[in-house]
C-alpha cells in the first residue's frame, strides 16, 4: 500500500506540556548524540495525542531530535502502525485479516465496517466518528476473529457484537474489552479440559488483560500526558542534576508495596511515578535527607507544586512506624540499588 501524507494538514502541532515533558524525558534515556533514537516514541506519542500523524507532528518532532524532516517521514511512512490519514474521533477500528481470522469470520466484521463506517477503510464516517482499517495478524489468533479498537483488543467477535459495539461507542460508552463470547481467555470453547480445578471453574471476572484495560480505562482515549506518568529521567536535564539519589529498589519488598497516596499532594499518577523512580515504601522516604529531597523534586517532572519532600518525610517517618513496612533496615537490605 501506499503511504503517502494526507493532501489536508493542520496549520502545526505541539504537544501538551505533560506530553512536551515527557517526550524530554524519552530523549534523556539516549547518549548525547543519539537524541535521533527516540524518534520513534516520539511519533507515536504524537499520535496518541492526536489519533493520527500531521505532517506538523511529524516536522515538530523531527526539530526536537535535530533530524532532516526526510529522516522522520521515512520512519512514518514506513510502519504502519503511523496513522497518516485523519481518524474517528472516537475510534479508528483495525480489523485482523490474518488466516485464523479470515477463516473465523473477519470478511463478517470488515462487511459492518463498510456498512457502519465508510465503504474505503481510512475514510471517516459521515458523522467523523469512526474510522477503520484491516490490519495483519495482532497476535490473538486464539480468540479469532478480533478487532483492536483504540488501544484494546475486542475478541471472539461476532458481526452482530461488533455492530452493538460500534453503536455504544458512538453513544459514548465503552464496552468491555477482551473475549465477547464468555470466555475467560482463550481456553477451550467448550469448557476447561485440564488443569480445570474441579466442578468450578478456577476463572472469575475478567482475564488479566481485560482487567488492566478496566484499570487503566484508555481505551478509545486521547493521550494528553496527565495519566499514569511514563517519565524517567535517564539522563538529568540540565538544571536537574540538583541533590543525590536516594536509596531507590527495583520492586517492592514481598510485603507489597506501601500505599503513597496517603503522603500530602500524592494521587495515584505520581504514586505511580514514584514507583517508577524507585519508590515503593514509606520507610525509603523516611531516610531521604535534604540532598534526597532537591534530588526527587528535581527529578518529578510534570508533578510541580504538588511535591512535597520535607513534609513526605515526616508523614513517612510516621506511616513507618505504624508498622506499614517490614522496617528500613529491610528496605537497605533488600534488593536495594543506590
Ligand atoms: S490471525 Fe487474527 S490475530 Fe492472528
Amino acid at each position: 500500500m501506499l503511504r503517502r501524507l494526507h493532501p489536508d494538514q493542520p496549520d502545526g502541532f505541539a504537544f501538551t506540556p505533560a506530553n512536551q515533558a515527557w517526550a524530554e524525558a524519552q530523549i534523556r534515556k539516549y547518549p548525547a548524540g543519539r537524541e535521533a533514537s527516540a524518534v520513534i516514541p516520539l511519533l507515536w506519542r504524537a499520535q496518541e495525542q492526536e489519533g493520527w500523524l500531521t505532517r506538523p507532528a511529524i516536522e515538530h518532532v523531527a526539530d526536537m531530535l535535530g533530524m532532516a524532516y526526510i529522516r522522520a517521514l521515512e520512519v512514518a511512512t514506513f510502519y504502519f502502525m503511523f496513522q497518516l490519514s485523519p481518524v474517528g474521533s472516537v475510534a479508528h477500528v483495525q480489523i485482523c485479516g490474518t488466516t485464523s481470522c479470515l477463516i473465523c469470520g473477519a470478511e463478517d466484521l470488515i462487511g459492518v465496517c463498510r456498512e457502519k463506517i465508510a465503504p474505503t477503510p481510512h475514510a471517516l464516517s459521515p458523522d467523523g466518528k469512526f474510522s477503520w482499517e484491516e490490519v495483519e495478524c495482532l497476535g490473538a489468533c486464539a480468540n479469532a476473529p478480533m478487532a483492536q479498537i483504540g488501544k484494546d483488543y475486542y475478541e471472539d467477535l461476532t458481526a452482530e457484537r461488533l455492530s452493538k459495539i460500534l453503536d455504544d461507542l458512538a453513544l459514548g460508552k465503552v464496552p468491555t474489552p477482551g473475549p465477547q463470547n464468555g470466555r475467560y481467555a482463550s481456553e477451550p470453547a467448550g469448557g476447561l479440559t485440564s488443569l480445570a480445578g474441579g466442578a468450578e471453574s478456577p476463572h472469575k471476572g475478567y482475564n488479566a488483560s481485560v482487567e488492566l484495560a478496566r484499570g487503566i480505562g484508555d481505551t478509545v482515549r486521547r493521550i494528553d500526558g496527565t495519566e499514569v506518568p511514563l517519565l524517567v529521567p535517564w539522563r538529568a536535564a540540565p538544571g536537574h542534576e540538583d541533590g543525590r539519589r536516594p536509596t531507590v529498589l527495583r520492586a517492592p519488598l514481598a510485603s507489597g508495596a506501601d500505599d503513597l497516596t496517603r503522603l500530602e499532594g500524592v494521587d495515584k499518577p505520581l504514586a505511580a511515578m514514584l514507583n517508577t523512580l524507585g519508590i515503593f515504601h514509606f520507610a525509603q522516604i523516611a531516610e531521604w535527607g535534604a540532598d534526597n529531597v532537591a534530588w526527587m523534586e528535581a527529578n518529578l517532572e510534570g508533578f510541580k507544586g504538588r511535591v512535597h519532600g520535607g513534609i513526605w518525610v515526616e508523614q513517612a517517618r510516621a506511616f513507618a512506624s505504624e508498622g506499614e513496612t517490614t522496617g528500613a533496615h529491610r528496605v537497605r537490605n533488600e534488593n536495594a540499588e543506590h
